[in-house]
């Protein structure tokens, strides 16, 4: 055991009393110091300084201190939407006295979030501060933060119902955990939309203890009607997520309402995962973050009290507080959009593909088994069995590689096909379908995307259930310069737009100026037939060489659609260049680079013949 290690034991496990020495963080002050059973221990911060946390721990049976770690603050310090793991980290770095602590022992205390598990079923309920206190102006904010928030839950098509309450000195249900309309996004957003500051211009006080109480009374309506041994009742998990700015002068304290909620959820029969509240304040508020932390839950090496600048900012903070990792099954698009996620996180559906020997290719995900590619990475190559596909972060333990059972190319390939036109390389169904020799374990670095025109792009984009792929055509490819991405050598996500109607007329011209490949072409149409959208004007970034078969998506609505696979382009930005992290600039005088994509929505009859069955193809 390293010395490090050996201090961490100690701390932690004694020797002087039943619980470890709880520590003292910076700006804090203790009161008690015995750290036998039952033995209490209470905290405050020094001058100005506010509490975040446990302000009473008590030492448990099982050799732990109740609540979680106090920290002082300075008030009204905004927070960080990811600041919240390394404020915890650092606070218990102060516990163990060490410089560097061992993340790994500390990490999986900070983990626990709100659990999204397709088959589990969550109870959300908004609780949004329409007091005086709170100005219109900041319920207004409070508005467009659930409305961010609520979006976001339901583009994971997860089994939630949404409950909105807005509270002054009386609270107003708005939407009701009890009515169907609750696992409906659009009615739950219509409510939320509609909920008005106006409401409660009769008794503008804030009264939080009836605002839970309304909480509370709904759980037991629908523990009444499902019965409460049943599991139906007993599986939901339940976050309560409370805007305001915290001033309660109503009601009396909160916390027996709290109490009825945790007594009515069980939490103490080991189900501490089933019940999160979250007390958040948004924008310029005055808050009074003593009332807001002692609304937040409080876990061991977890935060529920927040303040935060702006809905962007909730928003973010909301997605690292959301845990996906439960998800096993094969949800497509599902990308992380925290900015601390990795690549991979970011785009999960991405695998490279390698010959032996032979400029790598890449690829995206369609399914747990099937790899979507260009079929001219397959030109020329020999040996199929010496393929292997890269899927999840090659870099790290989240890395796998994986054999080709079989290769579907699209028989209406043929670079040389057209040679006698004068079209030196042609590109025409430049696509090609892997079968994976074994399925591939979802995970959040390995998840497919959405392809439209099927069953699953069609509830990602939360379309009703008639939809036809001329709708997903319409809807995604609604203007005539859509933002899409690409995924560099590097694994990072770059940004093209996608040329329709006019503009793509204007962006495939310049192709006639490539003497070289395309001497005397007369129509252009020959070379960039319609199976090929275009991008690479303005500010574009162009494709690589090796990133070709990668997928051209786009993002709706918090899920990613791949509309495109790379194929071919005027010009490499990799060529000559040193490391996969740059790309050059084409050099002056030459024709402007383009970059050509295989329209997913022009190869429909292809697909549907391979992948029928893999995928639920909507009708044309
Ligand atoms: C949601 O719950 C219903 C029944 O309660 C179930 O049939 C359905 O499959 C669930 N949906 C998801 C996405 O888990
Ligand atoms: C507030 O009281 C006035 C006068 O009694 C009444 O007209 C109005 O409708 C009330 N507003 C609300 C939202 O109940
Ligand atoms: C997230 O990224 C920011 C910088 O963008 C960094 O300051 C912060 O420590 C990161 N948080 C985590 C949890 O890694
Ligand atoms: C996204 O990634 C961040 C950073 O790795 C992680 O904390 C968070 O839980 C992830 N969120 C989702 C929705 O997967
Ligand atoms: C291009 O045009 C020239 C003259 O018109 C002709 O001789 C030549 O064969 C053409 N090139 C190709 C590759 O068709
Ligand atoms: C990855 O490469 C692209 C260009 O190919 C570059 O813009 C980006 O900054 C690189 N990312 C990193 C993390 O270096
Ligand atoms: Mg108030």
């Amino acid at each position: 055991m390293d010395p490090q290690m050996a201090l961490l034991y100690l701390l932690l496990l004694g020797p002087a009393g039943h619980c470890p020495n709880p520590g003292i963080s910076v700006g804090a002050v203790r009161t008690g110091s015995r750290f036998g059973l039952g033995d209490k221990v209470s905290y405050r911060c020094s001058s100005n300084l506010v509490l975040t946390g446990s302000s009473e721990r008590e030492c448990l049976g099982n050799g732990v201190w109740s609540g979680t770690e106090p920290i002082c603050r300075q008030p009204y310090s905004y927070d960080f939407p990811e600041d919240v793991a390394p404020a915890l980290s650092i606070s218990l770095s102060h516990v163990l006295g060490a410089t560097n602590p061992t993340q790994n022992v500390l990490r999986k205390n900070l983990g626990r979030k709100i659990q999204i598990q397709r088959s589990g079923h969550l109870n959300f309920y908004l609780l949004l501060d329409a007091s005086q206190s709170v100005s219109k102006d900041d319920f207004e904010i409070f508005k467009k933060s659930a409305f961010l928030m609520v979006d976001r839950l339901f583009s994971f098509e997860v089994n939630v119902s949404v409950a909105i309450i807005t509270f002054a000195s009386r609270p107003k249900t708005i939407m009701s955990i009890l009515s169907d309309k609750s696992r409906d996004v659009t009615e739950v957003l219509y409510s939320l939309q509609n909920a008005n500051y106006k409401d409660h211009e009769n008794g503008t006080g804030t009264n939080i203890y009836e605002a839970l109480n309304s909480v509370y009374i709904m759980m037991n309506n629908q523990m009444q009607r499902l019965g409460i041994v049943t599991s139906a009742w007993k599986e939901i998990r339940h976050a309560i997520i409370i805007l305001t700015d915290g001033k309660s002068n109503m009601g009396g304290s909160p916390k027996p309402a709290i109490d009825n909620i945790k007594e009515i959820v069980d939490i103490k029969q080991n189900r501490n995962d089933y019940l999160d509240i979250y007390a958040i304040g948004v924008g310029k508020l005055d808050v009074d973050w003593k009332e807001l932390n002692e609304l937040g839950s409080k876990k061991d090496g977890e935060r529920h009290a927040f303040i935060l600048q702006d809905p962007q900012a909730l928003h973010q903070a909301f997605e690292h507080m959301l845990d996906v990792s439960k998800f096993t099954d094969t949800i497509c698009g599902v990308g992380n959009m925290s900015a601390n996620a990795s690549d991979q996180e970011r785009t999960p559906w991405h695998v490279t593909i390698k010959p032996k020997n032979n400029e790598a290719c890449r690829g995206a995900l369609v399914s747990d088994q099937w790899v979507l590619t260009a079929a001219h990475c397959f030109h020329n190559a020999k040996d199929r069995s010496l393929w292997r596909v890269n899927v999840g972060d090659p870099n790290s333990q989240w890395g796998k590689e994986f054999l080709i059972e079989k290769v579907e190319i699209s028989p209406g390939f043929d670079v040389y096909g057209k040679k006698d036109q004068g079209i030196q390389e042609f590109y025409g169904d430049d696509i090609a379908l892997l079968k994976l020799a074994q399925k591939v374990k979802m995970s959040t670095h390995a998840r497919p995307i959405c392809i439209p025109c099927t069953v699953e792009a069609n509830m990602a984009l939360r379309r009703p259930q008639r939809s036809t792929c001329q709708d997903h055509e319409t809807e995604l490819l609604n203007q005539q310069s859509i933002p899409a991405h690409f995924v560099a050598l590097n694994g990072s996500k770059l940004n093209i737009n996608l040329k329709t109607g006019e503009e793509r007329s204007d962006c495939i011209k310049v192709v006639s100026q490539d003497k070289i490949k395309f001497p005397n072409l007369t129509d252009v149409s020959e070379v960039v037939t319609d199976q090929f959208l275009c991008s690479g004007t303005q500010e574009d970034d162009n494709p690589c060489k090796g990133e070709s078969g990668g997928a051209v998506f786009l993002e709706r609505r918090f899920r990613f659609f791949q509309v495109g696979l790379v194929s071919w382009g005027l010009y490499n930005p990799c060529f000559g260049a040193t490391n996969k992290n740059s790309r050059k600039k084409p050099p002056h005088g030459a024709p402007p680079p383009r970059d050509f994509h295989i329209n997913l929505f022009r190869l429909q009859p292809w697909l549907r013949q391979h992948l029928e069955g893999v995928l639920n193809f909507l009708p044309l």
